[in-house]
């Protein structure tokens, strides 16, 4: 299977002056597509040639492991901001304010940890099994699918994601990256995550109980709405 390059969300310039067109081209033309030729041209005649994206990521190590990952990363990266007004869902903001306090808190948390990546890396906020955010410093391709998180949302800091506009000045480029996450995004994947586990605990449900009962009702709405 040919992995391919994602197509960017926006224009070139549409996120200027935040990050500029320069940086896109370099960062999404040149770095991510860099990643996917690297992948293909790795996973030819070998196990992972027919495997999705996300098996690759969780099954293989060394080259193949690096390149799928920060395919995927950037791909979750990329899709992570917008020039667009979006905000975060009802869930995803009671979430946070469970898990942190406050949105402002969370943002210092989430740009805390990311400050303090040493070296390529990336920051990611993802969510457990037992339904509860997680914040994680990654160090170079690492990622979340590694250890059967589930990933909602990311910032890149490696230095190709920044350079150009910023220099070495990571935290300005942070605050900047704030202020373009695509909460539409990432209050999708959340609601993503929360439809696959009432999925898994109906099929894993034993016999009927209160709570199986209605979430066949719930899905049996769905049925019929949809
Ligand atoms: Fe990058």
């Amino acid at each position: 299977m040919e992995h391919l390059l994602m197509e960017l969300p926006y224009d070139y310039d549409a996120l200027e002056p935040a990050m500029s067109s320069e940086t896109l081209r370099y960062h999404h033309d040149k770095h991510h597509q860099g990643y996917v030729n690297k992948l293909n041209s790795l996973i030819k005649g070998t196990e992972y040639e027919s495997m999705a994206l996300e098996d690759i990521i969780k099954q293989a190590d060394g080259a193949i492991f690096n390149n799928a990952s920060q395919v995927f990363n950037h791909d979750y990266f990329f899709k992570g901001i917008t020039r667009e007004k979006t905000v975060p869902s009802t869930e995803l903001q009671s979430l946070i304010g469970a898990t942190y306090g406050s949105m402002e808190a969370f943002r210092k948390a989430f740009l805390e940890k990311a400050t303090g990546v040493f070296g390529s890396g990336w920051v990611w906020l993802s969510i457990d099994k037992e339904k509860k955010l997680q914040l994680h410093k990654m160090c170079n391709a690492n990622s979340p699918l590694r250890f059967g998180l589930f990933p909602l949302m990311t910032c890149d800091v490696w230095e190709h994601a920044y350079y150009i506009d910023y220099r070495n000045n990571r935290p300005e480029y942070l605050e900047k990256w704030w202020d373009m996450v695509n909460w539409q995004f990432v209050s999708e994947n959340l609601a993503e995550f929360t439809h696959a586990t009432a999925q898994k605990y109906l099929q894993e449900c034993p016999e009927s109980t209160m709570v199986c009962d209605y979430l066949d009702e719930l899905q049996n709405n769905e049925r019929i709405e949809s």
